[in-house]
């Protein structure tokens, strides 16, 4: 009879766990060693930081704001959220930057990550990640962009020690890939159509390069734009030859009615045949998609909810935590021994 009645000490184990199993849904563990507040005894201030720096920056340069976006994207996609993204070329260690390949192209306003960087530092020296930094940024950013907010995002990432220069073509999508390679691609992260049509919802703010839609306007204009939108991107971008190899090369806003707010004129925009990618206005017209596309362009606030959810997804992509990587003091440079 004995074994059948619950020993002091069991009901003490279940109780702890029972506490354990709260303080851990409390404080939103994600699982991955991620948690909302990772800095709260370390660095209480890290996240007021964060926001205040991104919230200055935006003053001044607006589109800082829309780079952190496109930074979280292209740093978590290429296997971890660990800022490798950050870390710059260095011929001694022979190093090459994610930066440098050509599907960086675009990217703009990595000069700023020092100033929030340099602001965490002076309070709290070697303690907050760059990768935390790029999330926090991300999240403040599409705020700022007048997108969903508050995002919880849990933070507690490391940092890399390596570049992935040679694995950003393979896993950072091109501008004309199919949808299945798209859909593939962000599965691999836990991300479903729904959650895809979303993000790309960040492509309501910021610009496209000429070099990245020449194709669907010469020799004819892609059967896909709306005509006078076609005729219009031919005035941004005049010739055919455009290339990446020029440094003041012509652009296009990607949205033209609302450049710099976050929102689901994307969407919108893709039912009128004005996506400026051709992966854009495929989410428009495949089946796996389209119904998304319709859904969000009917309803800003589905679209801010599923970004919401599918951002914080994104951000905790294969993180390192714990004891792997390190804590960068420079987001631009490894860690000296
Ligand atoms: C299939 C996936 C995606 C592809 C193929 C793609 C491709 C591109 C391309 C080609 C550009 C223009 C670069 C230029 O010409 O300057 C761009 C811009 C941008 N992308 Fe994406 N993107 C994708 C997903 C995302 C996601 C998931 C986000 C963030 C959540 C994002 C955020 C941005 C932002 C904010 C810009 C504007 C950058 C600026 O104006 O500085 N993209 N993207
Ligand atoms: C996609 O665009 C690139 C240039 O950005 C080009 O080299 C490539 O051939 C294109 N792929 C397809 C399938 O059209």
């Amino acid at each position: 009879g004995s074994e059948l009645k619950p020993s002091a000490s069991g009901i003490c184990t279940a109780l702890l766990v029972l506490l354990h199993r709260n303080a851990a849904a409390a404080s939103g563990d994600g699982g991955g060693g991620l948690r909302l507040n990772f800095y709260s005894e370390s660095c209480p201030r890290a996240e007021q930081i964060v926001k205040e720096q991104v919230r200055r920056l935006y003053e001044e340069h607006g589109n800082t704001a829309v780079s952190w976006l496109r930074a979280l994207f292209h740093d978590c996609t290429v296997k971890s959220c660990d800022a490798s993204l950050l870390l710059e070329t260095d011929a001694a260690t022979g190093l090459v930057s994610e930066q440098a390949s050509p599907r960086s192209f675009g990217m703009r306003n990595f000069k700023y990550v020092g100033a929030i960087k340099s602001a965490l530092e002076r309070e709290c020296p070697g303690t907050v990640s760059c990768a935390d930094l790029l999330a926090l940024a991300a999240r403040d950013g599409a705020a700022m962009l007048g997108g969903p907010s508050p995002i919880p995002m849990r933070t507690g990432r490391r940092d890399a020690t390596a570049s992935q220069y040679g694995e950003v073509e393979r896993y950072v999508p091109n501008h004309n890939d199919t949808v299945s390679a798209v859909l593939s691609r962000f599965a691999a992260m836990g991300l479903g159509a729904e959650a895809v049509v979303a993000l790309l919802g960040a492509h309501s703010v910021g610009r496209v390069h000429c070099s990245n839609l020449v194709a669907r306007l010469y020799p004819a204009v892609d059967g896909g734009f709306e005509p006078a939108y076609g005729a219009y991107l031919r005035g941004r971008c005049p010739t055919a030859d455009a290339r990446e190899d020029t440094r003041d090369v012509a652009y296009a806003r990607n949205d033209r009615a609302t450049p710099m707010v976050l929102d689901n004129m994307y969407h919108k925009n893709l039912l009128k045949g004005r996506g400026l990618l051709l992966v854009d206005q495929r989410l428009a017209s495949d089946p796996r998609t389209a119904p998304f596309v319709k859904k969000m362009a009917a309803d800003n606030g589905y679209f801010g909810e599923t970004f919401a959810a599918a951002l914080v997804r994104m951000s905790e992509n294969g993180p390192l935590t714990g004891g792997q990587g390190e804590v960068r003091k420079d987001c631009r440079f490894v860690n000296a021994k």
